[in-house]
């Protein structure tokens, strides 16, 4: 698997451009502010989404301010959204540091993720452009559609892929699937080079959460997050619903619905985690990513730039075998 250095390095300058656009972005007077967004600019995380707009722009054309805009927004409103994300699902550390919620309460952390999403919509307008701030103004009410979709599975008694998935879609895949189809509409990308991108954006999404939710099985993993946490909120990600649909006794289905009424002890989380492990749950989840990511990978026009296509497919192979 490549690093993320090897994979941006065909858009080496355009990344530099970004974090300095990205660290003006981030400048306030208020002392609150100040000192959350030093936090923030001290542990910026992987950068996934500004990669994904920079390579889907050089897929389809050239990287310009409009495009740097666009990944300046993007990155923005997802770290807004994880900055609230925390304060719902109680987390205490995101990158490997305290969280915004953790350092400086939850008050503060809704206040703070309020200005980010301020300042997300402050370059999505200034690239002029009334399309990307109707798409970035939806894809908002798609990612709390998402996060209120999830909360309410706590009262459902069934387990369904589908119902999972459909989280997936709108909490995660919307946003990776909007990266890259700014990042080619805004490059002057022609309409089909950006049909396939959003999908790539998609696919790739998707494969990025199902990884997410294995790391939250893992104990031993680097990603700078808690693990456990998922059930711990009342969530069963697909390792566990496919263990249950496939292999479920009734005393274990019993005990993953008081996980999602947090009402399980610690000790019927670990068994869960474990059944999920013992019966296949991780590998099935690893073998849907591979199609995903198959998929992602056959929409990439072979007569693109050579150097960008080898990008496109190691971001893709990256989010699947990546080990934070
Ligand atoms: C975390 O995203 C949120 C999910 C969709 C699972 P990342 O793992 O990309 O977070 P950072 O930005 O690198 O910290
Ligand atoms: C969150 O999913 C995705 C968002 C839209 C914020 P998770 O709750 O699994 O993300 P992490 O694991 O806290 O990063
Ligand atoms: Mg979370
Ligand atoms: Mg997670």
């Amino acid at each position: 698997m490549d690093s993320l250095a090897t994979i941006s390095r065909p858009i080496k300058k355009e990344l530099q451009a970004f974090n300095s656009l990205f660290e003006r972005t981030l400048r306030h007077d208020n002392p609150i502010l100040r000192l959350a967004c030093g936090q923030i600019l001290q542990s910026r995380g992987k950068q996934m989404r500004p990669i994904l707009v920079l390579l889907a722009a050089r897929y389809a054309g050239a990287v310009n301010a409009d495009v740097l805009n666009a990944a300046v927004a993007l990155e923005l409103l997802h770290t807004a959204s994880l900055v609230h994300d925390d304060v719902i699902d109680e987390s205490d550390l995101r990158r490997g540091k305290r969280s915004i919620n953790a350092m400086f309460g939850g008050k503060v952390a809704v206040l703070v993720g309020d200005f980010l999403f301020s300042r997300a919509l402050y370059h999505a307008a200034a690239s002029r452009s009334a399309e990307v701030v109707d798409w970035l103004s939806q894809l908002g009410q798609t990612l709390s559609d998402g996060e209120l979709q999830q909360l309410s599975r706590t009262e459902s008694t069934e387990f369904s892929e589908e119902a999972y998935y459909a989280i997936v879609e709108k909490k995660t895949s919307s946003l990776f699937s909007l990266c890259a189809r700014m990042g080619a509409h805004l490059a002057g990308g022609l309409a089909p080079d950006v049909l396939a991108m959003r999908e790539f954006g998609s696919l790739t999404g998707t494969c990025f959460q199902l990884r997410d939710d294995i790391f939250d099985y893992d104990a031993s993993n680097n990603t700078g997050k808690p693990t456990g946490n998922d059930m711990k909120e009342g969530k069963l990600t697909l390792p566990l619903l496919h263990a249950l649909l496939t292999q479920g006794t009734g005393e274990l289905r019993q005990m993953a619905l008081r996980v999602r009424q947090a009402e399980a002890s610690d000790e019927e989380i670990a068994r869960l985690v474990r059944f999920a492990r013992e019966s296949g749950g991780i590998d099935y989840t690893f073998s849907a990513m591979r199609g995903f990511s198959d998929r992602a990978q056959a929409l990439l026009s072979p007569s693109k730039d050579a150097a960008i296509l080898q990008s496109l497919r190691q971001y893709v192979e990256f989010v699947v075998q990546r080990d934070a």
